[in-house]
């Protein structure tokens, strides 16, 4: 058996061309939008006001622009490999062909953090608002129904209860798959037609707000620091950049779209680039506003700082619409998400290191159908069942794991493959890739020590996986052993 085994570029070629089931309906606006879809959600509309009020204060927006730099290094390296190997394996595909079978396992295994995991997270996010909402309307659901077992609510009256399962999360997640299934073009339209929603609330939000800025809110821009790391001052810019990283995830899902994109090869990286391109500014002109109409000391202990923005300025008509946005938001940070996952699944499991199931495409739908409907239900008892803060923060440790792998693949393949078609080229080799590497990293030192012990268990529980099941099942390894050709595998 060959670990290191890499799956030859050809190879990969030579299956797209052959064996190409989805359906290739996606054009470059689809793909942004799909982005946008993927990135504003709880992160902007949470934890803005969070990072201000604890880390940063007015200076989140410098914050928000260093996340971007991290994140921009990612988007060229995944743009280069997403034009290259337009699969719909992203990460995990990068890696088989980069560095081997193994690290490509754990990748397409840690993965399962940034878009399974992550989508639980935003599902359990998106009951929040929904309960709130029927609150204002006066329509109380009981709390046995609306938590789940490990998750106090508190009530109205101010009690704080338990519950038994959180149903909303459940039904949200019911619904996108349903979606999902039916088609990849249907999944777009609702996706496009939500982010018009957001975005729409988002320009609304800043061009209203910016009239009633107060000047004095920004003095002092970077607040002095406490005498405690990352408590204001540079170093608490630095760490408010960690915490809102999580605002950025999902320009790397336009990738998994790979296999149902007309022609990846031009327009990938306008998707990926351009996602989170456009994402930045609203974020940094979001931010500015925020923090000019409300002092960041006002965004203490606050689920919605938006709201607090908005009470400063004469509109309050727009802090319902404003929910409606974050949970419009949510949906398609799910949607987008429970699409990445089973694309990757579906490469997974045409390599053999996943059942068949996952690679079984409907007839009619042209979807990955069994797999949207087993991460249904296991995203769904996620989201049922467990506690938001333990499933948030593997999200952006899983992800920031992923975006080194890639930007690290870039170098080898470089060398390994130096005169493969690129037809887009990250900028700057290797300053850019080894950027990306560095700037990750140290965004996954700062999530502290009980998220590294977190990933290496779960990065365990995929090797012992790999090597029950996927090991034995590789097409690679077969056709390895087999001594068979690029036509026989
Ligand atoms: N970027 C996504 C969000 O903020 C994950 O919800």
């Amino acid at each position: 058996m060959k670990l290191l085994a890499t799956k030859p570029l050809e190879w990969i070629q030579q299956e797209v061309e052959a064996k190409h089931t989805l359906r290739r309906t996606l054009g470059p606006w689809n793909l942004v939008a799909l982005g946008i879809g993927a990135i504003i959600g709880a992160g902007l509309f949470s934890l803005t006001g969070i990072a201000a009020a604890e880390y940063a204060g007015p200076a989140i927006s410098i914050s928000f622009i260093l996340a971007a730099i991290g994140c921009a290094f990612a988007a060229f390296c995944y743009s280069e490999f997403a034009t290259m190997i337009p699969i719909a394996g992203s990460a995990y595909t990068y890696a088989y062909a980069t560095m081997g079978e193994l690290l490509a396992w754990i990748i397409g295994w840690d993965l399962v953090l940034e878009y399974a995991v992550g989508a639980a997270t935003v599902a359990i996010s998106w009951s929040a608002y929904i309960v709130s909402f029927l609150h204002d309307l006066g329509i109380e659901l009981p709390a046995a129904i609306i938590a789940s077992p490990w998750q106090p609510v508190q009530l109205p009256s101010g009690e704080l209860v338990h519950g038994a399962i959180n149903l909303p999360a459940v039904l949200i997640i019911v619904v996108i798959s349903l979606i999902l299934m039916i088609g990849i073009r249907e999944s777009a339209t609702v996706n496009a037609l939500v982010v018009l929603i957001k975005v729409g609330v988002v320009l609304t939000f800043i061009g209203v707000g910016v009239w009633y800025i107060r000047p004095e809110n920004y003095v002092p821009f970077i607040p002095q620091n406490t005498g405690e790391f990352g408590h204001f001052g540079w170093s608490g810019v630095l760490r408010a950049a960690g915490v809102i990283f999580f605002a950025y995830i999902g320009f790397d899902a336009v990738s998994t779209a790979a296999q149902e994109t007309r022609d990846p090869q031009r327009h990938m990286p306008i998707g990926i680039i351009g996602s989170l391109a456009i994402c930045t500014l609203l974020y940094v002109a979001f931010s500015i506003v925020m923090t000019g109409l409300a002092h960041y000391t006002e965004f203490k202990d606050v689920a919605a700082p938006v709201a607090v923005a908005i009470s400063y300025t004469p509109f309050k008509w727009l802090q319902p619409l404003i929910k409606i946005a974050i949970v419009a938001g949510f949906t398609s940070v799910i949607l987008v998400m429970l699409l990445g996952q089973s694309r990757v699944f579906f490469s997974m499991a045409n390599d053999g290191l996943l059942p068949k199931l996952f690679s079984e495409i409907h007839p009619r739908y042209r979807t990955p159908w069994r797999s949207n409907l087993v991460l249904m239900i296991g995203v769904g008892a996620m989201a049922a069942f467990m506690p938001i803060t333990l499933v948030g923060s593997m999200t952006s440790i899983g992800t920031l794991f992923a975006f080194v792998i890639v930007c690290t693949g870039v170098l080898i393949m470089r060398k390994t493959n130096p005169n493969a078609p690129r037809p887009f080229r990250t900028p700057l080799v290797p300053f850019v890739p080894l950027c990306g590497i560095a700037t990750n990293l140290l965004l996954m030192y700062g999530l502290g020590e009980s998220n590294w012990i977190r990933l290496i268990g779960w990065l365990a529980i995929g090797l012992v996986i790999y090597f029950s099941y996927s090991r034995k099942h590789s097409r690679l390894q077969r056709a390895l052993m087999t001594q068979a050709t690029a036509r026989d595998y």
